[in-house]
């Protein structure tokens, strides 16, 4: 299939279903205008995470990688009104553009951006997990730096339970997965993530490639069990 088949493809799927209101199209217009890479999911893949949150039940999420907040918002307007997202980001600016949208969209109230290296927040988090100031998160996306997956999934077993879903973005990248010798740490970062999801005893686990606007690449998905 033709990556610009494809990406018609994809925008048939936003028109006939998907079907993303005018608070994406500002998202999308604030992130430009602040000069963030347009790296974001599709609208098809950001109505894939909302339906995920919706058929999981998930009331508290968590997002590693928050960019301008197009993900974010998928995410957030599918919890319920006591549900809650936090979500994380290493630029500053990202992080007030992401602000800005959130706000804008109406979800400021529901989600938490965290600004500062995933590691450090995600070792906060853990620690108010393991105290019982928050609960355990019921459904995590990861799509911040790919070479710190395997360190973000560590943590994030820390801080999750039997039933709770993962979810990974760019685990494909172009087909570069495949190549173990790769001296790119992402895709590194990726293989060593995919390798410890299918040897953990926690965690059932898959990826899907996917095409379309965002080219070939794919999600992984898993389900934390008992073990
Ligand atoms: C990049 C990051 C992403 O999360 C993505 O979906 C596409 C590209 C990147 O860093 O280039
Ligand atoms: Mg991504």
């Amino acid at each position: 299939v033709g990556a610009p088949a494809a990406a018609a493809v994809d925008a048939y799927v936003e028109q006939t279903v998907a079907c993303p209101g005018p608070e994406f199209a500002e998202v999308q217009r604030r992130a430009e205008e602040g000069g963030l890479p347009a790296i974001e999911v599709s609208a098809a893949q950001g109505k894939h995470l909302e339906l995920m949150v919706r058929i999981s039940g998930a009331r508290h999420v968590l997002e590693v990688g928050t960019l301008a907040g197009f993900s974010t918002l998928w995410m957030a307007r599918a919890l319920p009104a006591e549900g809650r997202l936090v979500t994380c980001e290493v630029e500053p600016h990202h992080a007030d553009v992401a602000r800005a949208n959130l706000d804008g969209a109406g979800v400021g109230e529901t989600v938490d951006i965290r600004v500062g290296p995933a590691e450090d927040t995600l070792l906060s988090l853990v620690d108010e997990v393991a105290s019982g100031a928050r609960p355990p998160f019921d459904l995590v996306f990861l799509d911040a730096d790919k070479a710190g997956n395997p360190r973000y999934l560590e943590l994030v077993m820390e801080m999750v339970r039997t039933g709770s879903v993962i979810i990974g973005d760019n685990v494909v990248r172009g087909g570069a997965v495949l190549d173990a010798e790769s001296e790119d740490p992402d895709v590194q970062g990726i293989r060593r993530f995919l390798t410890l999801q299918g040897q953990h005893p926690r965690l059932e686990a898959t990826a899907v490639q996917t095409v379309g606007a965002k080219s070939w690449d794919g999600f992984s998905l898993a389900v934390v069990t008992d073990g």
